[in-house]
Order: structure tokens, then sequence, then C-alpha cells
């Protein structure tokens, strides 16, 4: 059974409300959140860490609709942002600016001149350069910048290589060798207040628990050695990661994770910070679109829906799985047959799943593509000139638009035609060929 999702009289429901009439009002295709499984997985993950109190910075990245951020902003969570967009989604959603976190490799003079403006928690540091902006930025504004050193540990997290992000040679961070060397640049540039590490080795990590143990016990052993240097450490940033189940993964359990921060930082006196993204919002989304087509006719069954890469692009981009399940349970015994599904988008990438085993579906039927509240909506695009995929919220039996399918007019007026454009492919004036008569 789909978390948040279940299914009444044969049909898969959000929260109680049948998807075939969110469809019916809002159109396809479209994405659907559960607050409820959204609150649940938020408190699961709070309630495995309640001995460290821990802050729990949402990655705003996997999903940064507003209503989204505000269910994380009653939940008490903080935000992690990676952009001046992502930190006025955060504000704006009530997360106050003691409970955000900024990373990113390449924040702008700019983004951290409002991320010190708007006074937020702390600036996870990825360089020397951006070290030595901060300083003169804060300077500027005659303030303090806390800052944690994101460390690179050389740490391969066994997930596709688009996603992983703490091996030595990828452009996040700074070398776990380099570290302690900038941790005292920190301490010495004016305008800076150096208050922990962080570290985040990647996204949708494979290998169990054993990537995180191996980052975890070289930041760890960081820490003490800048202590023993006279430095003080304040805080960790455990940064996110925590995969989740789309096919065949066995990620694990929060609790087990939990038992391993606790082994490694227990003793550590240290306050600890998490940047989790996937993990607290997968599951809680699908992406709801219709079958347009059938073909039936070709070497093998391809359907063709109304979603298309520019809605859900994991599967282009990461050959990435999502299971594909239609609204309306099919009848006990129905045959599968493998399928291609694919979008309307003019490129072969433009594929959901190759062969996959699916019942019978026909032209007007609706399906689900499943765990897509994380990376969905927010990587999505108008490629094709198609209007930008809506978002749905359900909670108890109610849904909502929280974010409305624009219109064609919407979509054609933003882009502006300078009056100039006839003179710009005018002929060039002809000058007349040499020797000519
Ligand atoms: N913190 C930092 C610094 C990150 O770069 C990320 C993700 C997270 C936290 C959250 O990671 P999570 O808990 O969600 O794994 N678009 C890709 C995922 C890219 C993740 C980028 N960074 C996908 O669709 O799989």
């Amino acid at each position: 059974m789909l978390e948040g999702f279940p299914c009444r009289d044969g049909e898969l429901c959000a929260e109680g409300v049948p998807l075939a009439a969110i469809a019916a009002s809002v159109g396809t295709p479209f994405y659907v959140y559960s607050a409820g499984a959204i609150g649940a997985r938020y408190r699961r993950f709070a309630a495995a860490f309640a001995p460290e109190a821990p802050l729990i910075c949402f990655a705003v990245k996997a999903n940064s609709n507003l209503a989204v951020l505000r269910l994380f902003a009653r939940l008490g969570a903080g935000a992690d942002v990676v952009s001046e967009g992502e930190l006025r989604r955060a504000l704006a959603a009530g997360i106050a600016p003691d409970r955000i976190v900024f990373s990113g490799v390449g924040k702008t003079r700019g983004e951290l001149d409002a991320a010190l403006a708007a006074g937020i928690r702390q600036m996870n540091v990825e360089s020397l350069p951006e070290l030595h902006l901060l300083s003169k930025v804060a300077q500027a504004r005659g303030r303090v910048a806390p800052v944690a050193i994101r460390v690179n540990p050389d740490v391969d997290a066994l997930t596709h290589a688009k996603i992983a992000t703490g091996k030595r040679g990828s452009k996040f961070g700074i070398d776990i060798e380099d570290a302690a060397a900038a941790y005292r640049l920190a301490d010495e540039l004016p305008g800076i207040a150096p208050v922990g590490l962080a570290v985040h080795i990647g996204s949708q990590t494979g290998g169990g628990l054993d990537p995180f143990r191996a980052a975890f016990e070289r930041l760890a052993a960081l820490v003490v050695e800048l202590r023993q240097a006279g430095m003080s450490v304040a805080r960790v940033d455990l940064g996110g990661g925590l995969g989740i189940r789309y096919h065949t993964e066995t990620p694990p359990s929060v609790e087990g994770y939990a038992a391993l921060v606790r082994d490694v930082f227990g003793a550590l006196d240290v306050h600890i910070a998490f940047e989790p993204g996937r993990v607290l919002v997968g599951p809680a989304g699908l992406l709801i679109a219709r079958v347009i087509c059938v073909k039936d006719d070709m070497t093998k069954r391809v359907i063709v829906l109304d979603a298309a890469m520019n809605d859900l692009i994991r599967p282009a981009l990461y050959d990435a799985w999502h299971d594909i399940v239609p609204v309306r349970l099919p009848a006990p015994g129905a045959v599968l047959r493998a399928a291609d599904v694919v979008g309307p988008v003019c490129e072969t990438a433009d594929t959901f799943a190759a062969a996959r085993d699916l019942p019978p579906l026909a032209a007007g039927d609706l399906v689900a593509l499943t765990d897509a509240g994380a990376y969905g909506a927010v990587m999505s695009s108008t490629y094709n000139s198609r209007l930008l995929v809506p978002e749905v919220l359900a909670a108890s039996g109610r849904f909502a638009i929280v974010r409305p399918r624009p219109s064609y007019e919407e979509l054609l007026k933003a882009d502006t035609v300078p009056e100039w454009i006839g003179d710009a492919i005018a002929e060039p004036a002809s000058t007349p060929a040499r020797g000519a008569a």
C-alpha cells in the first residue's frame, strides 16, 4: 500500500480523496502530496533522534512548494537552502532564520549578503575563495558570519554518479586533508566565526550505513583534531542522503542511522544537524498522468502518457525507477504484459519505463508514478512549450491546488520580442561587385 494514498473501492485515493476526482478538477498531469505522509515521515525521523534533539533542516531542493515548506515549518523543521530563491521560500513559509543553513558550492556575493541580512543560522562554506568573499561581505554588513566548513571526506556514496558528492575530485567541499587549515583560516578571518563542520556524501546512498560510517568517522576525528589544536567546534551538520525504496533498494532505517550517529558522535558533545530531503518527501508524492494512447501495433506495446520528461526528469537523467500503477486497480487475475511507458516529448529520453510489466491500460486511464514527492516538480520545466505541471496537497479528505497550472497566455507572455526585431535580419546593404559593368 502506498503511504498516504490508500485504496478505496478499488481506486487509489489521496488521503481519502479519489485521485480521479482530483484529476477531473485539476486536469492531468499533476503532482499530489499527502500532508499526513510528510508529517509521519518527519516525526519518525525526529523520534529516532529524540535524545540528541538535532536541528532537522529539510533540504528545500527536494520539494520547494510553499505549502510543503509551511508543513515543515509547522513540524518544527529548519531548512537547508542552496540559493537566494530557496532562502526566500523558506523565510516566506515561516521557517525562522536561525533554523536555516545555506549549502552550495557557488554562492554569489549577493546570495551571501542576503543570507547575512536575514541572519541565518549557518553558512556551509565549500572553498577558500568563498571564505574570503564571505569575510568581506560580512565586514561590509558589520556582521559576523557563523560558518561550518564543508568537508569532502573522500567517501564513495555508492549511488548514481550524477548525485555522488563525497569523493575526492568532485566539486564539493574542501578536501579533508585541507579542512583543518581552512578551519584555522576561518578562525582568523574578520567577520567569520567558525562554528563547526558539515558533510554530505551524496543522495540515495547505497551500501547500507557503511558510507555514512566512513564519512562520519572522518568528520569526528577532525572535530577531535581541531579541538586539540585549541579551536572550538560546537556543531556538526551531517547532510542528507538517506535513501528510499523506489524498486529493489534496501535503504537503512532512520533508527539504524540514528544508532550509527549516536555511536560515532555520542561522546563528542557536539550539536547535530541534518539536511534530509528525499527521505522526508519522496514517498509522499505521486505524479498522476492520463494515458493518451496505446500503440499496440509496434514490435512492442508502447503506452503514451500526457506526462513527460519535462514533468519528471529522473528516469531520463538518472535512469531512475518509479513504479507505475493504475489509479483504478486492475481486476483480480489481470494479465501483466511488458510495455514501454513514454511521454509525448520529441526525444527517446522521454521514457518513464522500458519493458515494464503492466496490467491492461487504455486511452483515458489514469496512472500514478510513485515516489515522486522528491526531485519531481522542482526539476520540471516547460520543454516543448508544455505548461508547468501543477501541484496538489491532500490532507484528511481535502485537497488544494498549491501551484496551479499556468495558462498558455502566461507561457507566451514570459517572452518579449524587441521592437527592432525586423532589422535584425535585414539583408546587408549590397555593395556592387567590383568590376561590375
Ligand atoms: N544537503 C546537500 C548539501 C545536498 O546537496 C543534498 C542533495 C541534500 C542535503 C539532500 O539530499 P537527500 O536527503 O535528498 O538525498 N535530483 C537528484 C538528487 C540530487 C540531490 C542533490 N543534493 C535526484 O532526483 O535523485
